[in-house]
């Protein structure tokens, strides 16, 4: 059974047809990733650090004969979709499940040595958004979850149900921008006196009544959860892992590029750049971020948020180790 049949069986609202998730700025990271490089000749290692449904990898793959590419994620359902997809260059790809906390380790042990590009791009994929069921979606009820890794131990509901008032209102108020983080920590406790938090629609419900409203452009859990994603899945954390093993792994005038889409993510990676070009060990390409076209926005309104970075390694510290 296909990837796509399973994930039809597992899902109603599923339609083959569609695509899982449509890239963000494909072409914008595909020229970055170059770097005047040309496609057909270039050749050696690249690493899709957020392989998802393997888009930005099968351009890739498409345009670049001579490459090699290592394909990671933490979700193994993303894995499995980006596998079938990338069959026709099974011969020239590596996937393998991983966290950016584990990459570094995951390309020593392939023994993959230098490499001509990295590609991150952060955050969730429309599989996660779209499935009410994996827990990210205030728009549809589903388990209180957001772990892009099943495996991890920590799901969303132990954190609403188990952190303390203060610690919750920190939470949505650094990693959500949420303003009115104190509020809504209150509002939580308070609940969950009574019942704990299980599903979706039970806290987007209560922070609707707790904010009034609920009309605007925004749902008012959108930063709530946001905050919540970050923290089960360690995104800070992980992308200062992401960061530096790019930069320990990547050959002379290798190339990083990063799209986030989050301001705090953004600011992380433009700091980043900026520290290593003071030390002479990134050169960037331009200093403002690239955001995507008029005509990309309007087809894909995920693409509205996206700011992709791009930089490339000047020197090495050291050997390979
Ligand atoms: C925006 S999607 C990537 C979409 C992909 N570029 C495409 O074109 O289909 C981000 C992916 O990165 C994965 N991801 C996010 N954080 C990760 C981490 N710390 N380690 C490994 N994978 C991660 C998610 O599971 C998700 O599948």
């Amino acid at each position: 059974m296909s990837a796509m049949e399973a994930r039809s069986m597992q899902d109603e609202t599923f339609n083959p047809a569609e695509p899982v998730h449509v890239s963000v700025l494909p072409e914008e990271c595909f020229d970055a990733l170059m770097a005047g490089r040309d496609p057909a000749s270039v050749e050696g290692w690249f690493v899709d650090g957020t392989t998802g449904a393997g888009g930005h990898s099968e351009l890739l793959l498409q345009r670049c004969p001579k490459i090699q590419l290592l394909c990671v994620d933490q979700d193994p359902e993303a894995l499995k979709i980006a596998t079938e997809r990338l069959k026709p260059y099974a011969d020239r790809v590596r996937l393998r499940r991983s966290r950016h906390s584990e990459l570094c380790r995951v390309i020593r042990k392939e023994r993959i040595g230098r490499l001509s590009g990295v590609l991150f791009d952060l955050g969730v994929c429309s599989l996660h958004l779209d499935r009410a069921t994996r827990g990210f979606s205030f728009a549809e009820d589903g388990p209180l979850d957001m772990r892009m890794d099943p495996s991890r131990e920590r799901n969303a509901a132990d954190i609403v149900n188990h952190w303390d008032e203060s610690d919750l209102a920190d939470l949505l108020y650094y990693e959500g921008d949420e303003t009115h983080s104190r509020k809504i920590a209150k509002a939580i406790v308070e609940a969950r006196r009574r019942a704990p938090f299980m599903r979706t629609s039970g806290l987007a419900e209560l922070i609707a009544r707790t904010l009034g409203g609920g009309g605007g452009k925004i749902h008012p859990a959108t930063k709530t959860f946001q905050a919540l994603r970050r923290a089960v899945n360690e995104e800070g954390d992980e992308l200062g892992m992401a960061l530096e093993t790019a930069e320990h792994w990547l050959d002379d005038s290798g190339v990083l590029a990063v799209i986030s889409f989050h301001s705090g993510e953004d600011r992380v990676v433009k700091r980043f750049f900026q520290n290593g070009r003071k030390e002479d060990r990134w050169e960037l390409k331009s200093k403002k971020p690239i955001s995507a076209s008029h005509a990309e926005t309007r087809s894909n309104r995920r693409a509205r948020s996206a700011r992709l970075r791009v930089a490339r390694r000047t020197r090495h510290r050291g050997g390979v180790q």
